[in-house]
């Protein structure tokens, strides 16, 4: 995505917004509350219109009109509030939008095999049998993973994934992202835990009101330095502030 604009009424989003996402890469996409994270793999995903910029995959220049413009073109979103149908089974959501275009008799077995060994190509057990609404929302979430992977997804962009998650489950999480990565999907990850992105991402990509102020490698900086580069200024110039605060309490 390069020279990306976008504003909302008189209000500046995203300005000269870059991002390039390489296959099999977690890319992390960090910043403040309503730095515009959102609305950079909104417009991505086709569910908001770019004023500017140009948005290319492999190379060649793509016009997301929709959100299935995205799809069709390998672009998946999983969302924090998740988007399954509760009364249908784990294999019908994981195909749901197959069955929906589809004209003719439906091989259910066939089907429910399929879901099946899906699910376990990203490391987990479930039975395609199961309703959606028994599941915990982390199975959940490898349910709607494991369809956007049903859709031939490349790129998955995952926002604020961990927010619903229990610590086990973002660790499992992680190891599916891992395997995605092995099977060169590319995940673009939004997440303020910062301790988690220093984990699990390549690289990241820091946004601030708008402006991207860097992408950089986890092992190249320290969390001081992403911070600066969220907050837009050195941490430093809080310390001698900090130290006259911690100065008043001792003497106190
Ligand atoms: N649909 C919208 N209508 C109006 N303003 C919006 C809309 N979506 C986002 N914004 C504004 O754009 C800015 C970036 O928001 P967002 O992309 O949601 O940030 P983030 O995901 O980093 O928290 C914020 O100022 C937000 O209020
Ligand atoms: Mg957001």
């Amino acid at each position: 995505m390069t020279d990306i604009n976008k504003s909302f009424g008189g209000v500046c989003a995203l300005s000269k917004a870059c991002i390039r996402v390489k296959p099999g890469e977690i890319h992390a996409l960090v910043g403040e509350n309503g730095a515009g994270k959102s609305t950079l793999m909104k417009i991505l995903s086709g569910a908001y219109q770019k004023d500017k910029g140009e948005v290319r995959i492999d190379g060649k220049p793509v016009n997301i009109s929709s959100p299935h413009v995205g799809r069709k073109l390998g672009i998946a979103t999983i969302y924090q509030e998740f988007a399954l149908a509760p009364d249908l089974t784990v294999a019908e959501n994981i195909y749901l939008d197959h069955l929906s275009s589809r004209k003719g008799i439906i091989n259910w077995s066939k089907l429910y095999k399929s879901a099946g060994e899906l699910v376990k190509s990203i490391g987990f057990d479930i039975d395609p049998c199961s309703m959606v609404r028994d599941l915990s929302v982390a199975y959940q979430q490898v349910v709607e993973i494991t369809k956007a992977l049903s859709e031939k997804a490349r790129i998955l962009i995952l926002d604020e994934p961990t927010a619903v998650l229990a610590l086990r489950e973002t660790e499992r999480l992680f190891e599916i992202l891992r395997r995605l990565k092995q099977q060169d999907v590319s995940v673009i990850y939004i997440s303020h835990r910062l301790d988690e992105i220093f984990r699990v991402a390549d690289v990241m990509t820091i946004i601030k009101d708008g402006t991207i102020t860097g992408t950089v490698a986890p092992t190249d900086v320290t969390t001081d330095d992403v911070i600066s580069m969220m907050i837009g200024r050195k941490l430093t110039t809080m310390f001698p502030y900090t130290m006259c605060i911690l100065a008043i309490v001792l003497t106190l």
